[in-house]
């Protein structure tokens, strides 16, 4: 009777050999390492660490070993898969953080792209105008003051000396606010802030105000019903015509250039006496001699009219409670509009009124 097989060699169950099961190990490690994605790794764990993989069915073969030379290739073969099972753990590892990586990756959104649809804004020149003119009185220690658009009709008339039977009222092409028995208008100029700022603060006054004035006008190139003017007021002691052409003067410099000064011409106003238009030097021609018959900015003349001015009506500073055996002052008003026309070489009101921003953008953010 023979006995159990005690001298089987699993050497010679060749699956069981230790090259065979260390060559089955590296191949595996090595297919493991070589994935290159999660979906390889799959595979490679399916080929070398599934129930069908040579290390699986090697294993299978072990019950087939005598007793005493089964745990020996048990542990061959278990130490086998388990650094197979390791490798693959790890690899795994590895992939998934690149995936994660790659998809952070591939999902950034670069924000910093230019959106070309996201039209820029720009400042209304007329704006930036207004600040400049306001910021050259700040920097000699005027103030800036404020009115309102509707206006009490006493303040944009009567404290003007424009009474109610005066002419001027009906030259100023006025709009008047329902209803008439309120006796308020929109302004028809930023005189009024002048009686304001008289009647709210004492001499010494220095005030520049620049502000939107409304008329009855057609809009066409030349008028607008909404526009603006910069109205300037220096009550003190000793104030005259001398002093209203030099700040004029050193005014017109500052906004049109080095040599641009005024000259007044003989004119009325209600509110000043004496009253006087100002012309500014052409900036274009520059007054030449013999006069420049083809320039099309003042037709030749040399001259172009910017606004009025004059040394404030006593009547005004009585009407505003300022004593005019004390104080006496000076007064000019400017279109804004105008100004910029002459300065920046605009040709049409109408650009200025349509808020096309494509005008505003071709001053840039400054004038
Ligand atoms: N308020 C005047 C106008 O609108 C301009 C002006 C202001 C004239 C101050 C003289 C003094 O026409």
């Amino acid at each position: 009777m023979s006995g159990p097989n005690t001298s089987y060699d699993p050497v010679r169950v060749a699956a069981l050999s230790a090259e065979e099961v260390e060559r089955m190990r590296a191949a595996g490690v090595a297919a493991v390492q070589g994935a290159g994605s999660l979906e390889e790794l799959k595979a490679v764990r399916l080929a070398h660490a599934g129930d069908r993989s040579p290390l699986a069915l090697a294993n299978r073969e072990i019950g087939a070993l005598p007793p005493q030379a089964r745990k020996e290739a048990g542990m061959r073969v278990g130490r086998a898969r388990s650094e197979i099972a390791t490798a693959i753990a790890r690899r795994d590892e590895e992939l998934q953080t690149e995936q994660e990586r790659r998809m952070l990756l591939d999902e950034t959104v670069d924000v910093t792209l230019p959106f070309d649809r996201d039209p820029r804004g720009a400042r209304h020149p007329l704006t930036v105008l207004q600040e400049r003119i306001a910021e050259f009185f700040v920097g000699m220690g005027w103030e800036v003051a404020e009115g309102p658009e509707v206006e009490a009709e006493w303040l944009n008339f009567d404290a003007l000396n424009i009474g109610s039977d005066h002419p001027a009222r009906t030259m100023m092409d006025t709009f008047f606010v329902d209803p008439p028995s309120a006796r308020t208008v929109l302004r028809t100029h930023t005189s009024p802030v002048q009686a304001r700022t008289m009647l709210t603060q004492p001499p010494p006054i220095y005030v520049v105000c620049p502000g939107r004035t409304f008329r009855t006008d057609e809009l066409d190139a030349t008028h607008s019903p909404v526009f603006h003017q910069v109205e300037g007021l220096a009550i003190d002691k000793g104030i005259g015509m001398s002093q209203l052409k030099g700040t004029l003067d050193h005014f017109a410099t500052a906004m049109f250039g080095a040599g641009i000064t005024t000259r007044f011409r003989p004119s009325y106003f209600p509110f000043t006496e004496p009253s006087a238009e100002v012309d500014l030097v052409c900036f274009v021609c520059r007054g030449a001699e013999p006069a420049v018959d083809s320039c099309r900015t003042c037709k030749g003349e040399g001259w172009i009219e910017w606004g009025g001015c004059g040394v404030v009506n006593p009547r005004v500073l009585v009407a505003c409670g300022v004593d005019p055996a004390v104080y006496s002052g000076f007064a000019f008003g400017m279109g804004i509009e105008r100004t910029l026309m002459f300065r920046n070489g605009v040709h049409d009101m109408r650009d200025m009124v349509e808020g096309d921003v494509r005008f505003a953008l071709a001053f840039g953010s400054e004038v």
